[in-house]
This record gives structure tokens, C-alpha cells and sequence, in this order.
């Protein structure tokens, strides 16, 4: 993943790429670094291990500088050493590069062109700029050295590049992974996120795969690889500065549980007029409504926002889903349906798994669509439609008010195909109003936190193993309690559906196993997942409830407002973020930034 800033023509370089390395965190941060440059040859490079504040800790006021490029990082080739940390430099010395992606030809180019190099660490990335050097050794101007090389690397790349003896210029290209111009006044800027440029300014530039750019303090120049000029507007993004702060929160995860009810009535005022009508693009219903079959394709947080909404997308279109999950479809594609649709659900935008996917679609001339939080992303430039979360940056790396916004825009998609299709389910199914009781549910567990808190305590402590247990849809947000709970507290848990664990899993049940179970659906359902609550009993379990309002009995743990069913997984999330939340601060983690995650997973 790793991300990139890079300035030229400001005197506050360091500060900027400081500032936009700390915003830039959550795409790795396992190591960083920074260099800074005035007139030539005068550049100073700063690297570390660790996290940018760890950076920051061995930056004087001698680094300054008008332009410079920095990096935060995610280990794919070699471990987080600050050998191995970028900007990484040519043999000489003087060209310096930054890096975000795979480079999949390395070791080849290592082979055939850089005999007798000699190389500091083990990236990927460190080839790539050696061979720069190279060819400019060998008599290309830079700018030709650059493209040549372009032309010999595969793979996925956001690459920055500095001449020291020429420091008005960053040289950038991009294939595959996320790069994006910021313009400046006087200066400009490359950036992977406009998130982590918004405080310079909130005029950008685009950068299509295959494409080069050639930045300077007052000028953009953009080419394809043979050298042709190629035009593209600047745009104004939405982004506030305000969105991207914590405010007065700990932790963002925290601010972003919190931002939820918030979030379902912004996709109302979004997605329904003031009648409540759906608004839903009819373009995107229509071509819904052509398919036979829906093909949800994700990654982790968003696959499993995928499953909590299938039956609902189900019962509202009356058109099958599958779900698929996008690293293997990628390259395993199964057998589709005559008239296939896919939906591409996606946070970021920009994961390397979906985009995969949608590459393969594209190709098979497959309708697609894109549900995500960031407008111009890659994913939605890609797909023949996007509809947005509008659910505001999410920077906790565990996601959460994503999660919840992908329910409720397919819930919001469902009721417009299902309309269309005039479907009785879809046409009673008054969502403007359903949702705004979700919202109402969601604020209701939000003022229990103290007592989840004090269960967390009691029941996951110390405890290195858990179960998430539940039916139907509740078995869905068991799979995302699940990884919430893995991803920031490192206890080892799997969401199951309650009725199988008998089936084998049961074994691994002994004193003290917290076991968590989730139930929502209807009496006999419930009942029988009661039922599969005292078998875990009966064998030492640790059990936790929490259940719906109205199947709720005495001794529950937690009792969630009761919402229509269509609904109910968002509603029963909620809990369970929580749940993961102190289980991570209880241990003193990192709640934000968890250990080898990163959160816009840009690599295959
Ligand atoms: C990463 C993140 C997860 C996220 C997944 C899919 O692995 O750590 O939190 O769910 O990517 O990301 P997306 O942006 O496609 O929803």
C-alpha cells in the first residue's frame, strides 16, 4: 500500500510532507521518510523505522527545503528497516524515488540491466531507481531515462522522482496504484490521497494509469508514456478540513462509530427526495433490473457488508446475489449467469482485489457498479456506474462507518430496482422511515458504551480466543464482529453460524471460552440459537448475548432497539464495533493503526 506526498516550489516542504505523511498514515506505517531539497545537490534524506512520529523525531530545522518527496510505508518486499524504507536513491546518489505498488519484473531488470550494482536493501523500489540512474549514466536525459524505464517496469507503481541537480521538477507516474495532483498556489503537489493535501489546497488534477506528468512550481504537464500531450481539468473536491480532524476523540474508530446516525440520515437526504421517493440514478436501476443475477465482489470489511445485505437485496429485487471474494475472482472467475451484474463494494475505491475483478468485467463487457466512500476513486472511474456512502473519510484503519453506509445504499438501490420491478415487499417498505429508526437504534447503543465497556472487561481481557455465533443475517454480523474484533484487539475469533458449531467446532469450546452470540431474527430462530448457547454453556463457554428488543430475555447482556428486519444488521453491528473498540484500548493497542494492517489495500 504506502503512501506518497511529494511538493515542489513551496518553502514549507517539510512541513507539508510532514503533515501529509501523518494524514497519509493508515495507508502503512511501518517505516518513513522524507527528502528535502533547496538548490542543487543540496538535498537531505531522512528515514526511520516505526511510525512518522518517530520521523518526525529526527527532523531539525537544518531539513528545509522547497522540494521534496516523503513516504510512509507497508511492507511487501523486505521487512520495515530503514534500509529498506523510502525515498530510496540511485547508485550515485542522484536521483531519488518514491514508490507505492509491486514492482512484478524486479529481480529480471535487476538481472538484465544492473550488473555490478550494488544495492542497500531489498525493494522492489531501489531497482527501480537504480535503472533510472542508469540509463541517464548511459546518456538519456532524464526525462527519457524515465519513460524508457517505464516502458521495462510491470507491475503497480506510483512513483515520485527527484533530480538533485535539478530540484525544480518531480517527475511522476502512476499504473495501478492511486495518485493524484494537488494545485497549489505558486506550487503544486502528488499526493495518493486528497485527504492528505486538502489543508494546501482543494484543486486537483487526475492521473490515469500510464501516464506521466511532469510537475513544477507553475506547471502540470501530462503525456502518455511515447511522449503525447494529453489534456485534463483540475477539479474541486468536497473534502472539509474539519472531516479529517479527531476533534476532541481518543481515537478516530471511536469518532467514526459515533458519526453513524449522522451518516443513514445523510444517505436519506441523499437517496430520497422530501416526498421520500427513491432517487436512485434510473440509469443504475435499469441496468439492475436487466440482470438475472447480482455478483457482490469485495474485501474484508465490505464483503462482509456484502452478505448482511443479501437477502434483503433478494427479497426487495427478487433477483439472486452472489457474493465473491475479490482476490480470488480475479483469478478464478466462476461460471456466471447469461445476464450477470456486478457490484463492486469498496470503502477506499481503490483496493487492488476489486479492481481486478472489474478489469476482468470491463473486458467481458459486464454491466458494473461501484458503491464507495470516495468520489473519483479508481474504482469508480472504472465501473460503468458508482452511487457514494457519503459516510465522510473514514481514517480508522477498522472500518466501521463504511460498513454501515454499504447496507443502507444497497438497501436504498434494492427499493428502487424492487419498485421498478413492482415488487409488493419493496413498495411497503417504507426505508426513509425505517432508516431514521435504524438511526434513532444506532444513537440508542451508543449511550450503553459505559456498559458494553464493563462486559468487554469481564469477558475478553485477557482471553486469546472467541467465537461470534448467530443465525441468518445475525450469522453475517457475526463474520463482521468477527474481524473487527481480530483486527484491533489480535484475539483470535470466528464468526460462525450457530447451528454448525456443533458440527465440529464445538471441540475447540472449553472453561472460559468467550462466546458471543448475536440474535435478531425471528422467535423460532431465536430459540434455536438459544439453544445452541447452552451447548456452548454446558461445556464452560464464557457467553455473552446481544439481542434484539422483543426476544430479549432476563440475563441478556446487551438489548439492541428493535428495527425492521431488512435493517437489523446494521443495527446489530453497532454492539459488537464497540465490543472490538475497548477489547483494543482495554489492551492498550493501538486502536486506529493495528499491527500489519494497512487500510486501502492497494497491492494484489
Ligand atoms: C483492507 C482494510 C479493511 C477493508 C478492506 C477492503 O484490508 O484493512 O478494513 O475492509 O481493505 O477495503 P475497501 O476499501 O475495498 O472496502
Amino acid at each position: 500500500m504506502c503512501g506518497i506526498v511529494g511538493v515542489v516550489g513551496n518553502r514549507n516542504a517539510t512541513d507539508i510532507l510532514m503533515q501529509g505523511l501523518e494524514k497519509l498514515e493508515y495507508r502503512g506505517y511501518d517505516s518513513a521518510g522524507i527528502y528535502v531539497i533547496n538548490k542543487p545537490e543540496s538535498g537531505r534524506l531522512i528515514k526511520s523505522v516505526g511510525r512518522i512520529a518517530d520521523l518526525r523525531a529526527k527532523i531539525g530545522i537544518d531539513v528545509a527545503g522547497s522540494t521534496g518527496i516523503g513516504h510512509t510505508r507497508w511492507a511487501t518486499h523486505g521487512q520495515a528497516t530503514e534500509a529498506n524504507a523510502h525515498p530510496h536513491t540511485s547508485a550515485t546518489g542522484r536521483f531519488v524515488l518514491v514508490h507505492n505498488g509491486v514492482i512484478e519484473n524486479y529481480l529480471q531488470i535487476k538481472e538484465e540491466y544492473l550488473a555490478g550494482h550494488t544495492l542497500k536493501g531489498e525493494t522492489d523500489t531501489e531497482i527501480a531507481v537504480h535503472l533510472i540512474g542508469q540509463f541517464v549514466e548511459d546518456g538519456l536525459s532524464v526525462l527519457e531515462a524515465f519513460k524508457k524505464a517505464l516502458h521495462i517496469i510491470e507491475g503497480s507503481y506510483a512513483f515520485a522522482l527527484v533530480d538533485s541537480q535539478n530540484p525544480d521538477t518531480i517527475y511522476v507516474a502512476k499504473n495501478k496504484s492511486p495518485l493524484l495532483i494537488g494545485l497549489g498556489d505558486g506550487y503544486n503537489m502528488v499526493c495518493s490521497d486528497a485527504m492528505a493535501m486538502i489543508r494546501e489546497t482543494n484543486q486537483f488534477m487526475e492521473i490515469h494509469d500510464k501516464e506521466l506528468v511532469v510537475l513544477t512550481k507553475d506547471n502540470v504537464e501530462v503525456t502518455d508514456y511515447d511522449g503525447n500531450a494529453v489534456e485534463r481539468e483540475a477539479y474541486t473536491a468536497e473534502l472539509d478540513l474539519s472531516d479529517i480532524g479527531k476533534g476532541t476523540y481518543p481515537y478516530y474508530m471511536l469518532k467514526e462509530i459515533d458519526e453513524q446516525p449522522t451518516v443513514m440520515r445523510k444517505l436519506i437526504s441523499t437517496y430520497a427526495d422530501d416526498k421520500g421517493n427513491i432517487t436512485v440514478d434510473p440509469a443504475i436501476v435499469k441496468s439492475v433490473q436487466e440482470a438475472d443475477r447480482i455478483y457482490i465482489l469485495a474485501a474484508g470489511t465490505s464483503y462482509n457488508a456484502g452478505f448482511a445485505s443479501k437477502s434483503m437485496i433478494e427479497t426487495l429485487t427478487d433477483t439472486p446475489v452472489e457474493l465473491g471474494i475479490a482476490s480470488e475472482w480475479g483469478y478464478n472467475m466462476p461460471l456466471l449467469s447469461k445476464k450477470p451484474m456486478f457490484i463492486l463494494l469498496s470503502q477506499s475505491g481503490e483496493t487492488a482485489d476489486s479492481r481486478q475483478v472489474l478489469v476482468k468485467a470491463n473486458a467481458m463487457g459486464i454491466p458494473s457498479l461501484t458503491i464507495t466512500n470516495v468520489p473519483g476513486s479508481t474504482l469508480s472511474r472504472e465501473a460503468t456506474y458508482t452511487m457514494l456512502l457519503h459516510a465522510g473519510p473514514e481514517i480508522a484503519v477498522a472500518s466501521t462507518k463504511a460498513y454501515t453506509a454499504q447496507i443502507a445504499a444497497l438497501a436504498f438501490l434494492s427499493k428502487a430496482v424492487g419498485e421498478a420491478n413492482g415488487k409488493k415487499e419493496a413498495l411497503e417498505f417504507d426505508l426513509v422511515h425505517e432508516l431514521s429508526i435504524v438511526a434513532q437504534s444506532i444513537e440508542a447503543s451508543l449511550s450503553e458504551r459505559e456498559v458494553i465497556e464493563k462486559k468487554v472487561a469481564n469477558l475478553l481481557a485477557t482471553s486469546r480466543n472467541a467465537f461470534y455465533i448467530g443465525r441468518g443475517n445475525d450469522y453475517y454480523v457475526a463474520m463482521e464482529a468477527s474481524l473487527k474484533l481480530k483486527e484491533i484487539s489480535y484475539i483470535q475469533c470466528e464468526g460462525f453460524a450457530a447451528g454448525e458449531l456443533k458440527h465440529g467446532t464445538i471441540s475447540l469450546i472449553e472453561d472460559g471460552t468467550p462466546v458471543l452470540a448475536l440474535i435478531s431474527s425471528s422467535e423460532t430462530v431465536a430459540a434455536h440459537t438459544r439453544g445452541n448457547i447452552q451447548e456452548v454453556a454446558a461445556r464452560g463457554a464464557n457467553v455473552l448475548t446481544v439481542v434484539e428488543e422483543g426476544l430479549d430475555k432476563e440475563g441478556d447482556d446487551i438489548v439492541v432497539n428493535q428495527v425492521h428486519p431488512y435493517l437489523a444488521s446494521i443495527s446489530m453491528v453497532i454492539p459488537t464495533q464497540l465490543i472490538a473498540y475497548y477489547a483494543s484500548l482495554q489492551r492498550g493497542l493501538d486502536v486506529d493503526k493495528p499491527r500489519n494492517l494497512a487500510k486501502a489495500v492497494t497491492v494484489e
